[in-house]
């Protein structure tokens, strides 16, 4: 595998999926005005006072008075302080179109429309900063809302959520913080994710080596599980909706935008783009191809949702599964170990598979408790339907366990009967669960008392 890079990110066994060093926390200082915007924006503001989003029309009346630093941006050639105005761009350009609907949501409890054109001072520097970085014109994971957003309380701590905040925020409230920066800190383990998957490439002929590269994955995702788990405590779920729709995107939330988002002085027909998701993050379908999860993916809507996903990542992340793909697919992994009989081998993939498992269930549960408890609203940030999509992926894994579990011996590490038991469980609470949501008006509740009875409950 080669190391792929654009001065920002490098995808190698040392950065993994985090910058290569923390992101600009400030602009530089001819960009004061858009500092300063960016300071006064969130509805909670760092000195604790109320900021301009707390307030109908506030914010948008500043982002009017901003000048345009069109000519400005097009000079700049630091990746750095490109990523950092992507960023401020983004936050301004959601803030400047949702705005609206999040005081309409505060007014009905619905989310309303979002203002449909964004102005040219606006507009024209963001779309040439975004061409400079090769991605979208709307708020992204990678760059803006995520990975690049972070800044470390203590300097000589660690990536932990308790000890990130946010550069630019929208509700600038500890849930916000919590949500986004636990992203990070679940990323801090992606160094040794990236390094098994170099080492199951470099080592395709090697049983031994590729047996410990694929145990390499197993604990490197069951560390970045635990963490994820975390959740609960870093973002409580009654507080999601505080900041959620300054997150949402164009493209597929056709109720809150209709008519897609005219980008003035730039183009004449409006666009739409997806909104930020935990789908554009990088751990889950690095782990699905490696370890031939994507194989069970099914021929639908999401698997194409998924596969459009992948264009709102940094290009050098995008090489990165292709390089990645193309390898896998000279080399499928069960494959490999099942020519090989490489039992110690398909052990270690079945604990991948667990943990891939263990992570979509829970992330499923988040979905029960942060989006379906709190609204009937139906459609997820990044635009896809809420209640069905994220079980589809959950079944493709299943569906890899079982295949595997047709090659492998018992033994005194692994017992077919008692994994049989669990699988089955597993199988028995989705199909259950997806039961109730078929009903048009279901209790979520319902669905989530139901991780508790199979005993599965994330927390
Ligand atoms: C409260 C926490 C979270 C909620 C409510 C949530 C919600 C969602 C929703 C609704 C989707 C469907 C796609 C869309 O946005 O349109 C999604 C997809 C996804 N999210 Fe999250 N998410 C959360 C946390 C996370 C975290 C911490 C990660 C990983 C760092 C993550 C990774 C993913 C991935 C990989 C997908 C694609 C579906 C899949 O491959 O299983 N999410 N998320």
């Amino acid at each position: 595998m080669k190391t792929f890079t654009d001065g920002f990110f490098s995808i190698d066994p040392i950065n993994g999926f985090l910058p290569v060093k923390e992101p600009l926390l400030i602009l530089p200082k001819k960009y004061i005005l858009l500092q300063k915007l960016i300071d006064e924006m969130p509805i909670k503001k760092m000195n604790g006072n109320k900021g301009l989003l707390s307030k109908e029309n506030a914010f948008e009346e500043a982002a009017l008075e901003l000048p345009n630093f069109l000519e400005e941006v097009k000079k700049e050639k630091d990746p750095f302080i490109i990523a950092a105005l992507y960023r401020s761009y983004s936050f301004i350009t959601s803030a400047f179109t949702l705005a609206k609907s999040h005081h309409t949501y505060l007014k009905t409890g619905k989310y309303g429309k979002a203002r449909e054109r964004l102005p040219k001072n606006i507009a024209q520097p963001y779309v040439v900063i975004s061409d400079k970085l090769e991605v979208f014109p709307w708020l992204d994971y990678h760059y803006a809302y995520s990975l690049g957003n972070y800044h470390k309380i203590d300097k000589a701590g660690g990536l932990k959520w308790n000890n990130l905040s946010m550069a630019a925020k929208f509700s600038g409230m500890d849930d916000e913080r919590g949500f986004i920066m636990l992203h990070v800190d679940i990323n801090q383990y992606s160094p040794d994710l990236v390094k098994s998957v170099f080492g199951i490439t470099q080592n395709t002929e090697n049983p031994l080596k590729l047996s410990d590269n694929i145990a390499l994955m197993g604990t490197t995702l069951n560390r970045m599980n635990s963490r994820r788990k975390l959740m609960w405590e870093a973002s409580r779920w009654k507080h999601y909706n505080d900041f959620r729709v300054f997150i949402m995107g164009v493209k597929g939330n056709d109720d809150i935008f209709p008519n897609g988002l005219i980008y003035e002085g730039v183009w004449d027909k409006p666009h739409a783009y997806r909104g930020q998701t935990g789908a554009q993050d990088n751990i889950i379908p690095t782990a699905d191809i490696a370890s031939g999860v994507i194989h069970f993916y099914p021929q639908n809507q999401l698997t194409k949702y998924l596969m459009d996903l992948r264009q709102y990542r940094p290009k050098c992340v995008q090489q990165f599964f292709k390089e990645l793909a193309f390898h896998m697919h000279k080399n499928p992994i069960i494959h490999l170990l099942g020519e090989t009989q490489n039992q110690k081998g398909m052990q270690n993939l079945m604990q991948v598979y667990e943990e891939i498992y263990l992570f979509r269930n829970g992330h499923w549960q988040f979905v029960q408790k942060y989006i379906m408890q709190n609204t009937a609203y139906p459609k997820a940030t990044g635009g896809t339907p809420i209640t069905s999509w994220i079980p589809n992926q959950i079944k493709a894994v299943l569906k890899a366990m079982k295949v595997l579990s047709e090659n492998m011996n018992s033994s005194a590490e692994w017992n077919k009967n008692i994994w049989k038991e669990n699988y089955n469980k597993k199988v028995k609470l989705l199909n259950k669960q997806l039961e109730i949501v078929a009903v048009e008006s279901f209790d979520p509740n319902e669905v989530f008392k139901l991780n508790l009875k199979f005993d599965s409950q994330d927390f």
